[in-house]
């Protein structure tokens, strides 16, 4: 390992939402934050490097991506996730989310319906009302200790019914987590060919939110939807970023990839309402990150992959009262606390009053999530440690009082 990821670097008094707004957000005191995804890790010094060198000219004005950027980004997609794009069909946007809002807006009319796959990353239901759009949500389905896509459900949500609570599908674009947050699986070939095919046989365009798919856990592969067929590259938008992986969320930015020139042009049209120029200090960020980033990515999935490991070792041996489900991408990981026998609101307050650690309330994504927390595992085994050692005296404590 080339860098060190259980560097303890203070992070309090740099306005970091994770830690300097965590006690006000979860209204708590003293909290150990283990919500919000950014990691505690330094970024490459590279990324460092590049933002220096553009700051040395002093003014920053509008920008222009520049040749090498998108050769950067070209190799990276190829040499990662065995996928050729060309030039044109990169855009660049404020954030994924930023890419998927704009998505639904130029693609889906008010009162069209959208589909997601709760639990999931909770802004994604927002987006698509804000667009007066409908939520339609394909629930994953969990099975054991695992989570998996509910095809059957998923193909009765395109059709129209008849009858009492009959309606007509509209349905007309989907929105893919590949990795999915909050759960952590790393969708298979031959689930998201089943799923595109489900997708391309109604219409419905395909949003692939991809933002956590260098974050690999163990030896599981990422697939990129739009790699595999020719038909899914034309009926999707695929969106990356560097944020997840190398920790430069503060900076905004994502690249978004459409092949399908018609859509490529609908989704530009909709972003200059509210966009000019790409951030500048971003795209240095993004050219350093892809093009000396593949040491960084192996190096994060190991230790994540290690803090995983102690985090269900000690869970396992010393809280039964707690499932974790396991991830296979993400730095995420989602533990089902339902043991505890405790309704939404009394565990999400346990967490806060008596653990005294901050997660992200399972109920947060999606009804099915009440009972769940999910924890950022992006820090130092220290942090881990500290972590497992409020919840293992909390719940003792709970256990006693019994
Ligand atoms: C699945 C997913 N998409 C998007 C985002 C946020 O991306 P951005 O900050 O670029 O909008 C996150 C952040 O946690 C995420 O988990």
């Amino acid at each position: 390992m080339k860098y060190n990821f259980d560097e303890h670097i203070n992070r309090y008094g740099t306005y970091s939402s994770k830690w300097d707004g965590v006690d006000s957000n979860f209204n708590g005191n003293d909290l150990l934050p283990m919500w919000v995804a950014d990691t505690d890790f330094r970024v490459p010094h590279e990324v460092v490097e590049e933002i220096k060198k553009r700051l040395e000219h002093p003014i920053f004005g509008y920008t222009l991506p520049e040749d090498e950027l998108y050769e950067v980004i070209i190799k990276y997609v190829k040499d990662m996730y065995d996928w050729d794009i060309k030039k044109e069909w990169i855009l660049f946007t404020n954030g994924v989310v930023a890419a998927c809002h704009i998505a639904v807006r130029s693609f889906v009319n008010p009162g069209d319906e959208v589909m997601i796959q709760s639990p999931v990353y909770y802004p994604f239901q927002k987006l698509i009302k804000a667009n007066g759009a409908i939520v339609v949500d394909n629930k994953l389905v969990r099975n054991e200790d695992q989570y998996y896509m509910d095809f059957n459900d998923m193909r009765s949500l395109f059709k129209t019914t008849i009858g009492f609570g009959g309606k007509i599908a509209r349905l007309k674009a989907a929105i893919l987590c590949n990795p999915h947050n909050p759960i952590g699986r790393v969708w298979t070939e031959e689930e998201i060919r089943e799923y595109a095919e489900i997708c391309m046989e109604n219409d419905a365009l395909i949003i692939s939110d991809d933002i956590h798919c260098d974050l690999l856990l163990n030896d599981n592969k990422h697939t990129m939807l739009a790699a595999l067929d020719k038909r899914y590259e034309q009926n999707s938008i695929t969106i990356i970023a560097p944020s997840k992986t190398f920790n430069t969320a503060g900076l905004k930015g994502a690249v978004t990839i459409i092949p399908n020139e018609k859509i490529r042009e609908d989704f530009a049209y909709t972003q200059m309402a509210g966009y000019n120029s790409p951030n500048i200090l971003s795209l240095a960020a993004l050219k350093a990150a892809y093009k000396y980033g593949k040491q960084y990515i192996e190096d994060i999935n190991n230790h994540v992959s290690n803090n995983l490991e102690y985090f269900t070792n000690y869970i396992n041996e010393n809280i039964p009262e707690l499932t974790v489900i396991q991830p296979e991408g993400t730095y995420l990981v989602w533990v089902d606390m339902k043991g505890l026998g405790m309704e939404t609101e009394e565990l999400n307050k346990f967490m806060i009053d008596k653990v005294k650690v901050a997660t992200d309330f399972g109920n947060v994504f999606g009804e099915e999530g009440a009972g769940y927390q999910r924890f950022n595992l992006g820090c130092t085994l220290d942090t881990v440690k500290e972590c497992l050692n409020r919840l293992d005296l909390a719940i003792s404590e709970w256990r006693n009082n019994r």
